[in-house]
């Protein structure tokens, strides 16, 4: 399996946004939500002065970008980490470069080797442990949730992070199989559940797998946590973009968005979010979804980055 295989969604729209403070002398970026370096290896080409900190909390992806960075030398420095273990690593002091970034990239969920790897647990299309876990240091996988939460709870979270209308229906079908037998394989629940929500235009588990994904990975927490860390670290005029790929993802954007703009630590660089046009929604369907909101950092914000600003 090829794990380089992985198209950077709205890269082009990302590129021309940060160009802005990219471009500046002694500028970096952290990019953390490294991925395969798609992004990084893009920018990292196109500025020349840039240099770039890398982080994901996947060692297998870790391993995939630091093969495409390698021709970059020490521009590029790459860290396995949570996003939300960042804010402790900046305490520490624990950063490759000097000063504050210029610019923060999030360019959260899941990544198409992730999906492309059926061991990992993350597809339907593909029977295999269900586990879905982006970083193998978390304890809890999506079996642990499918075999030990109460129906009402599993209704919730597929309700809220699944958007699955027929919940209810689901978790009682799920509390009614995991009876006879825990639920341990991705093909089992996705037969189960296409069963209770019938097929259609998109596989009648995409609903409940991308819910179980949300909640193993603490996806919406980690994202509130980029947010914050943008919020404390960021040099004054500095950018941070985030691309999400799901309206519950997209909503804390945006919500937060408005907050930090009335409390006079952020503006928006365009008022409504850029999506992918259609030459590029034929190429990747996972641009589908993709929504990239870019917020400028104010001198007025809430807290004061380490050094220096850009513009
Ligand atoms: C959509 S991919 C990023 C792709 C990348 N921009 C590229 O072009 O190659 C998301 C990556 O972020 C990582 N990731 C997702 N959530 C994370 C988190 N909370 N902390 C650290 N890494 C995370 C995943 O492991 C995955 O490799």
């Amino acid at each position: 399996m090829d794990l380089m295989h992985h198209i950077p969604v709205l890269l082009e729209a990302t590129r021309r946004t940060l160009a802005d403070v990219l471009g500046a002398t002694g500028a970096w970026l952290l990019d953390g939500t490294l991925g395969a370096a798609g992004h990084s290896s893009v920018l990292l080409g196109d500025f020349p002065g840039l240099r770039v900190w890398g982080t994901d909390q996947d060692d297998q992806m870790l391993a995939v970008a630091q093969e495409a960075l390698a021709s970059f030398g020490d521009r590029a420095v790459t860290t396995r980490a949570r996003i939300s273990e960042l804010g402790e690593l900046f305490a520490a002091g624990d950063v490759p470069f000097e000063g504050a970034p210029a610019a923060m990239l999030f360019d959260v969920g899941v990544a198409s080797p992730h999906l492309d790897q059926p061991e990992r647990g993350f597809s339907f299309q593909a029977d295999a442990p269900l586990d879905m876990r982006m970083d193998l240091r978390r304890e809890v996988t999506a079996a642990d949730i499918v075999n030990t939460w109460p129906a009402d709870d599993l209704a919730d979270l597929l309700f809220t992070e699944g958007d699955e209308r027929r919940s209810r229906q689901v978790a009682a079908a799920i509390v009614e199989a995991r009876r006879r037998s825990p639920i341990q394989r991705t093909g089992l629940l996705a037969d189960l559940v296409e069963g209770v929500v019938g097929g259609g235009r998109i596989h009648g588990a995409t609903r409940t797998f991308q819910a179980l994904r949300r909640e193993v990975n603490r996806e919406d927490a980690e994202l509130r946590a980029a947010l914050e860390l943008g919020e404390r670290q960021l040099a004054p005029g500095g950018l941070l973009a985030v691309i999400g790929f799901h309206p519950g993802e997209n909503r804390v954007v945006k919500r937060w968005a408005r907050e930090a703009e009335s409390r006079g630590a952020f503006e928006r660089v365009h008022k409504k979010p850029i999506v992918a046009d259609a030459a590029e929604r034929r190429e990747n369907p996972r641009a589908r979804s993709a929504e990239l909101r870019v917020l400028r950092r104010l001198d007025g914000g809430a807290a004061s980055p380490s050094e220096g600003g850009v513009r």
